[in-house]
């Protein structure tokens, strides 16, 4: 499974793919609305910091804006894919982007049906927003699960990203259920990496090593 970073933020991107922690990245509005500068020069920057594949969203509804918006965001690099939403018009988008060879990932998906129309309109990657079903007592992981159960049936290649990920336990179920990718915040990277047994095994270690060097 690869593991990407949810964030629009250069520094935190820079010091997780330091550590070669990073495949690639996803943005969306309100991401890039937390940053400042200009939003084109920090998808550059994103896109540089990490080989792998980085989303930049459409802020158009329509599809000729999405169109447009998406043709413009793919020229800023190679890796950068276009994020447009689930709706009729996003997924009209979807198949023109793709006849001219644009990778699309079809964001806010919510159901089994929309998950399955996006692979029929040709996405490249599908993004299931968990956290937020799990917000309203739906069960977000299931839906992982049900997604992949329909794409293994007919053979679609659309990959299953996991997004709206609020803790390491969503990673895990991700891994689990074969999703192909799993978008974080900083924050549960960090958390899925530590654990409170390591650093008390590794102090007891050094202690133990001391003290006989000492005796
Ligand atoms: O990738 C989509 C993600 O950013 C949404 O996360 O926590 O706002 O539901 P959240």
């Amino acid at each position: 499974m690869q593991i990407f970073l949810d964030t629009a933020n250069v520094d935190e991107i820079s010091r997780a793919a330091a550590m070669g922690l990073v495949d690639g990245v996803t943005t969306n509005p309100s991401l890039m609305a937390k940053e400042t500068g200009d939003p084109r020069e920090i998808l550059a920057s994103i896109a540089e910091t990490v080989s792998g594949d980085v989303s930049a969203e459409v802020l158009s509804t329509d599809t000729a804006g999405m169109v447009a918006e998406g043709r413009e965001l793919a020229t800023i690099a190679p890796n950068i894919i276009i994020k447009c939403p689930l709706t009729p018009d996003g997924l009209r988008a979807v198949r023109e982007l793709k006849e001219e060879g644009i990778r699309v990932n079809v964001t806010l998906c919510f159901s089994v049906p929309q998950a399955l129309f996006a692979a029929k309109a040709g996405a490249y990657i599908v993004s299931p927003f968990v956290g937020r079903l799990d917000d309203i007592s739906a069960p977000g992981m299931q839906l992982i699960a049900d997604i992949r159960e329909v794409y293994d049936n007919y053979g679609f290649a659309t990959q299953i990203l996991v997004a709206s990920i609020r803790n390491p336990l969503h990673v895990v179920e991700a891994a689990r259920l074969g999703a192909d990718i799993a978008t974080m915040p900083a924050k549960v990277l960090d958390l899925l990496i530590r654990h409170p047994l390591t650093d008390i095994g590794l102090e007891r270690f050094l202690k133990d090593w001391e003290a006989a060097r000492v005796t």
